[in-house]
């Protein structure tokens, strides 16, 4: 019988839209991306503060059918070259994720292609995969608007959870944060660009970790202390410092992700490390990571493109699924809101 994963080269055509971003790719092989596209919807949240999920919805139907022909043109493709439909089922908004699973499910059917339930935080790790030679095992430091963690990845489809966050996600710190700092969403990159231009004067806390059995990441503290400092400020009179909270909160926000990344590198002799998630675009996260090679660590970071949300990712976790024999999906694929990391 015909088997996919024997196939020398594979063509997948994969889709995302768990959050506000409606993206289509085509990846070659795992490693190599023949289109990206990426419709986003930022700017219609905006003005909300964050994402409402049936504006993100009805937005996902609005453009799918142009960013998937996009895709498929950028890519100079047509429907004989592809293999396989990948798809996100899963974890984010649900209305959201089931616009792409149908959407992909009509595909798979009226073009007779497999169809691939890809997780979205696995698409995340396999960011690290497109236009470079890394292969598991490796240490991955997963930080996006849900997710904070240090997994180890055993290979291309199991990973082991080593640490997580007791509360906030380090991305929807970067949100709060920016809020209350009167940016506009998502406040990652914004609280980036002031911190360019601040100096990271205010002491902020740090949670301290005794050993790997302990480790965790917190982040409801640091965002409070932000919150009661902009109030005394305000209280008071004062105008805000925004550059110099904003240089404050993200090196403590990343010293915490450095400082467990180190420790577990330590404690487990694994010296092959990753970041995955839209955080990793975050420079001050990328410099400090690269501190780690002077401890004698091979460090990877995905381009700032497949770090946020993006299909890319997704067609290059599929990839490696089907080399490792991972079953299609059938068409009563659901979408999921949450999805186990392991
Ligand atoms: O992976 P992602 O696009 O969506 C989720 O899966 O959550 O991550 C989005 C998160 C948001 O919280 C956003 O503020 C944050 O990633 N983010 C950043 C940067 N770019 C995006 N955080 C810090 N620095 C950045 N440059
Ligand atoms: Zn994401």
């Amino acid at each position: 019988m015909y088997k996919l994963s024997e196939k020398e080269h594979l063509t997948i055509l994969a889709i995302e839209s768990s959050c506000d971003e409606t993206a289509c790719a085509v990846v070659r092989d795992g490693r190599t991306v023949l289109s990206n596209v990426i419709a986003t919807q930022i700017e219609i949240h905006r003005r909300f503060g964050g994402v409402v999920p049936e504006i993100a919805s009805r937005n996902h139907t609005l453009a799918i059918e142009n960013v998937v022909r996009e895709a498929m043109q950028k890519a100079g493709v047509t429907k004989d070259d592809i293999d396989a439909i990948a798809v996100t089922y899963g974890a984010g908004l649900l209305g959201a994720l089931l616009v792409g699973v149908n959407f992909a499910k009509a595909l798979a059917y009226a073009w007779d292609k497999p169809l691939y339930a890809i997780s979205h935080v696995k698409g995340h790790i396999a960011g690290n995969y497109i236009d470079s030679d890394l292969e598991p095992p490796y240490l991955c430091l997963l930080v996006s608007g849900g997710h904070t963690a240090i997994v180890r990845v055993e290979d291309y489809e199991n990973i082991t959870l080593i640490a997580q966050s007791r509360d906030d996600a380090v991305g929807e710190a970067f949100d709060k944060v920016a809020r209350v700092l009167g940016l506009p969403y998502p406040g990652g990159p914004e609280i980036q660009k002031k911190a360019r231009e601040g100096k990271a004067v205010y002491d902020m806390p740090v949670p301290k970790s005794n050993g790997l059995d302990s480790l965790y990441f917190s982040y409801s503290g640091l965002k409070t202390f932000v919150i009661n400092l902009v109030h005394k400020l305000e209280q008071r009179g004062e105008d805000l410092p925004i550059c110099d909270i904003a240089a404050s909160f993200q090196k403590c926000a990343v010293k915490q992700l450095i400082d467990a990344l180190k420790l577990v590198s330590e404690k487990t002799g694994v010296k092959k490390i990753a970041i995955a998630g839209g955080v990793s675009a975050n420079e001050e996260l990328r410099s400090r990571a690269d501190e780690l090679k002077e401890a004698g660590c091979e460090v990877h970071y995905p381009k700032p493109i497949y770090c946020t949300d993006n299909a890319a990712m997704i067609g290059s976790a599929a990839y490696f699924a089907i080399k490792c024999g991972k079953a299609p999906a059938d068409l009563s694929l659901d979408a999921k809101a949450t999805v186990p990391l392991q």
